[in-house]
């Protein structure tokens, strides 16, 4: 069972909640009190579904916490059309209580909760990366690093497997955007375990695998040396992106926090192990590796339509409170690595971690698990396992409609601003000002005037 899990959704620490690496300060979560402001009247916006006695119920909250209100107005919720929003303003003394309230309002009554005055956008919205070579950062904010196995991995007993893995890790934690990435002379016992796999999935995909990725496999056969006796370079691969899609990959030492990894996304980045699985069991590994990457996710990101839907996640993730990267990693999970599509009349696969694993390749196509249509709002609140079969399973109409959905579900994260990826200059904007959107809507009349052009010229 793949368990690339571990990565995207990789256990906190407190190394991941550090802002500023080697600072040793926490970086500030969604509604972590910013203590300068206390003399400030607190404001804040909720959100509730919009029937008879929500409002009288969240009003209780407050009531039974001792907190006055000192202000308060109502409107339609611009974000979602069956809620009203409500702003209200506290005395600063009733900050602790405060927080439970607003616990409350999201645990008992599913409310949206956005505070205002204790939460400037520049103490409240975690750091994300603006520029590509951001990314170097995450490179010193690893979970774990790549050679400390598990007791039950099975190459926790294997000293030359566990120095190999350091051999990897080492290359991953030094890299830098821009740089090649350093290719790996793999050993016949590394070549024998990818050949392995290679020829059973392969085999596996012409009835299992979505036409995406079996358009793009005999491409990466063609020009990325893919083949039973040879594992591709990743520096080789993501050139191959590159000129697709403008994904890339790079090396990563260890797991990354959803944060991070997510981050990458926007960027047209994909985080990807260079080590593979112990060669004694050829058809397990409890963490991705090369095959799972290579095999899983890269004929995928080759394709434009699904490169965009990933990066769409990627962007939703820059900025989102705590609870929605959650969301998004179930997002994430659901879709890149475990997402089924319908292709005409049939139903295939596109996830990485079942184009990976030819176990759940072909159990996920059989009527055992249950499918049920991809909508974020509803797959967000799935639970699933990771050491076994999913039992339930998400379908997209389609990547379009699947990028489309997180793009709606994206505008309901509580961050007080729009982002877009800048190709050219390989970063992030922050649309908050006219500035930058009218240098947006300046690009948009371009592009529209060169596609009126062609238009008539037809
Ligand atoms: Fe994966």
């Amino acid at each position: 069972m793949d368990a690339a899990y571990k990565r995207v959704n990789g256990d906190h620490s407190p190394e991941e909640e550090t802002g500023e690496p080697g600072t040793g300060r926490r970086r500030n979560s969604y509604l972590e009190e910013d203590t300068s402001r206390k003399s400030e009247v607190i404001t804040c916006i909720f959100s509730l579904k919009e029937e008879v006695g929500a409002l009288a119920k969240a009003l209780r909250l407050f009531e039974d916490n001792g907190i006055n209100l000192t202000h308060i107005e109502s409107r339609p919720s611009r974000m979602n059309k069956k809620e009203y929003e409500f702003f209200i303003s506290v005395e600063p003394s009733c900050s602790q209580a405060l927080d439970e309230v607003i616990d409350s309002l999201r645990t008992q009554i599913s409310g949206h909760v956005h505070e205002l005055s204790r939460n400037k956008q520049k103490d409240t919205v975690p750091w994300f990366p603006k520029d590509i070579q951001d990314l170097d950062r995450f490179a010193n904010q690893i979970l774990s690093y790549g050679s400390e196995l598990d007791a039950d991995h099975p190459g926790f007993k294997d000293p030359v497997y566990r120095a190999r893995r350091k051999e990897f890790a080492d290359i991953a934690y030094n890299y830098k955007h821009g740089q090649a990435i350093p290719r790996v002379e793999y050993t016949e016992e590394e070549k024998v375990t990818w050949g392995i796999v290679f020829r059973e999935l392969k085999a596996l995909y012409p009835t299992h695998a979505c036409r995406e990725h079996n358009r793009v496999f005999p491409l990466l056969e063609e020009y990325c040396g893919y083949k039973p006796d040879n594992i591709p370079q990743l520096e080789d691969v993501s050139r191959f992106l590159q000129s697709c899609t403008g994904f890339r990959l790079r090396p990563v030492a260890g797991l990354l926090s959803s944060r991070d990894f997510l981050a990458g996304l926007a960027f047209r980045v994909f985080h990807s192990t260079q080590y593979i699985r112990h060669g004694s069991k050829p058809t397990y590994t409890p963490e991705p590796d090369v095959c799972h990457e290579l095999l899983g996710h890269v004929p995928l990101f080759a394709d434009p339509r699904f490169a965009q839907f990933s990066q769409e996640i990627g962007l939703a993730s820059l900025g989102a409170p705590d609870e929605y990267i959650e969301k998004l990693a179930t997002v994430y999970w659901f879709t890149v690595e475990f997402g089924l599509c319908k292709q005409g009349s049939d139903i295939k696969v596109y996830g990485a971690g079942l184009l990976s694993s030819f176990g759940e390749l072909k159990y996920c196509l059989t009527d055992k698990p249950q499918l049920k249509p991809f909508d974020p709002e509803k797959t967000i609140q799935q639970k699933y396992p990771i050491t076994e079969y999913q039992p339930v399973y998400f379908v997209a109409e389609s990547f379009e409609d699947a990028k489309e959905k997180v793009r709606k579900f994206a505008t309901t994260i509580p961050r007080p601003f729009s982002v877009r990826y800048n190709p050219y200059t390989q970063s992030i904007e922050v649309l908050n000002n006219t500035q930058q959107l009218t240098n947006l809507a300046d690009c948009v009349h371009s592009e529209l005037g060169k596609l009126c052009e062609a238009l008539k010229k037809l």
